[in-house]
């Protein structure tokens, strides 16, 4: 460097220095990107009553993930309320007594937290693993609540105490928990995005917005930034499956699928950030299932839940009502699960407590990828193992799709199956109240029948 251009003024010289310590920083960051440790098994749950036993960690445990995600409802933070069939809390008819819930208190949701959070198991499984998560309704402070509810700035900041956020986290400003994270080296990234399905929620039935705005031009910018071998989405409530389509006037669930508008504009907007390998994972239904749909993105879209850590359908009702629970499973008509022989029931849901587990075969060649259910032995109940390929643009035949008006599975929505089958669990119930009442009428009446031919007989006498 010659005199003159030292002394061309103090401002420029000081920007080289600026420059070039810029251009360190990011050197250093691409090399520790480079040296990140490979992330070859990621485990992830929901539904986690903190005053249950919780057996499930010690096969997490064993599973050794190097991050752990949980996926909602990490603690029941609000009070169930005890239903009253005849008082006020009834709504239409005995079976839609939904039992009601309220908020509440911060104290008590933080004493709640501690609980979970000093669970031997869960601590054991901390001191290894990288723990990330997200929100459901019941540790966001109330069943089924959405953005109107009042306790979520609290709340907010109690989940990400419970999370170990650091203090000056920028996730501790915004609006909702949604986060994203790439874990390993360079060329075997695994990315997760964590959406928030509460804090912007519109109302159920209204259509409107699960993400909200801010939520969603995140989530854009999250999709269409540099690639990685596979992204995982994690939603509180699933995204493929429309339960509810299958299951009403019955029984419903949340889902994306009640939000038709909305589940559109997800798969419409992976589907123009042309990204390969994204999968979701979801909880909140009480059992475990993998689903999957075709028709979105040029390749399958998988939707592993996992639902139940503690809190699973089985474990509601006496054993003796397992079978039943079972068969419902059998009879409830999916367009979107992933049927296969190896599943532990032939339903291919899993109603016992459970955990969801991926695998990634990084030497393989091609990469292969592991999705499973598992148990708590942590045995596979269903799973699905595929090569990376199948999960990149163009792997499915676009022509392959059904002729119009003929059905498809994994493509077909539920509410386009015939009626007769989209309804039979209704029918069936339905069915068995009348059958049951025609035979207690039937009943009534021979005995009222028979009573009286004898006491006339008796007159006669
Ligand atoms: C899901 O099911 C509900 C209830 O039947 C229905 O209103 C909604 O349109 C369905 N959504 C999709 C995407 O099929």
């Amino acid at each position: 460097m010659n005199l003159r251009k030292a002394s061309m003024g103090s401002g420029r010289w000081w920007g080289m220095v600026v420059i070039g310590a810029v251009v360190a920083v990011v050197a250093t960051g691409a090399s520790q990107k480079k040296h990140d440790p490979l992330v070859s098994r990621i485990a992830f749950g929901s539904c986690s009553d903190q005053s249950h036993p919780q057996p499930v960690w010690n096969a997490l445990i064993n599973f050794d993930p190097q991050v752990f995600i949980w996926l909602g409802d990490n603690i029941y933070g609000d009070i169930k309320r005890p239903f009253k069939v005849f008082g006020k809390e009834r709504t239409f008819g005995p079976w839609k007594n939904a039992p009601r819930f309220v908020p509440s208190s911060s104290q008590e949701m933080e004493f709640k937290y501690k609980k979970a959070k000093t669970n031997p198991g869960y601590s054991r499984l901390r001191e290894k693993t990288k723990v990330i998560g997200t929100w459901d309704d019941h540790d966001y402070g109330l069943n089924d609540a959405g953005k109107e509810f009042s306790g979520k700035i609290t709340n907010q900041r109690l989940l990400l105490d419970f999370l170990d956020e650091p203090q000056d986290s920028p996730r501790r400003k915004q609006d909702g928990v949604y986060a994203s994270y790439t874990f390993g080296p360079v060329g075997r990234q695994v990315k997760v995005i964590l959406l928030d399905t509460r804090y912007h929620r519109d109302p159920l039935l209204s259509d409107g917005t699960i993400l909200g705005n801010s939520q969603w031009t995140w989530l854009e910018k999250e999709l269409n930034g540099p690639a990685s071998a596979i992204t995982i989405i994690g939603s509180s409530i699933q995204v493929i499956s429309n339960l509810s389509a299958a299951t009403g006037p019955l029984f419903s669930f949340e889902s994306w699928g009640r939000f038709p508008k909305e589940r559109d504009r997800l798969f419409k907007l992976i589907a123009d950030s042309k990204r390969d390998g994204v999968l979701f994972i979801s909880g909140d239904v009480h059992f475990g299932e993998i689903t999957r749909y075709d028709c979105a993105t040029g390749y399958p879209l998988y939707d592993v839940t996992s639902s139940g850590l503690t809190k699973a359908v089985e474990e509601t009702v006496p054993p003796a009502l397992h079978l039943i629970i079972r068969f419902v499973a059998r009879l409830t008509p999916s367009t979107m699960r992933v049927m296969d022989q190896n599943c532990r029931y032939s339903s291919c849901t899993y109603g016992q407590p459970n955990f969801g587990a991926i695998e990634i075969d990084w030497d393989a060649t091609p990469m292969t990828l592991k999705i499973e259910v598992r148990d708590v032995n942590g045995l596979t109940v269903t799973g699905v193992k595929m090569s990376l390929l199948e999960l990149q643009v163009g792997s499915l035949d676009p022509v392959a799709t059904a002729k119009a008006g003929e059905h498809r599975r994994h493509c077909s929505l539920e509410v386009d199956l015939p009626w007769l089958i989209r309804y039979r669990l209704a029918i069936l119930f339905y069915s068995a109240v009348a059958i049951s009442l025609l035979a207690l009428i039937g009943f009534t009446y021979a005995a009222i029948s028979i009573v009286r031919r004898c006491l006339r007989k008796h007159k006669y006498d």
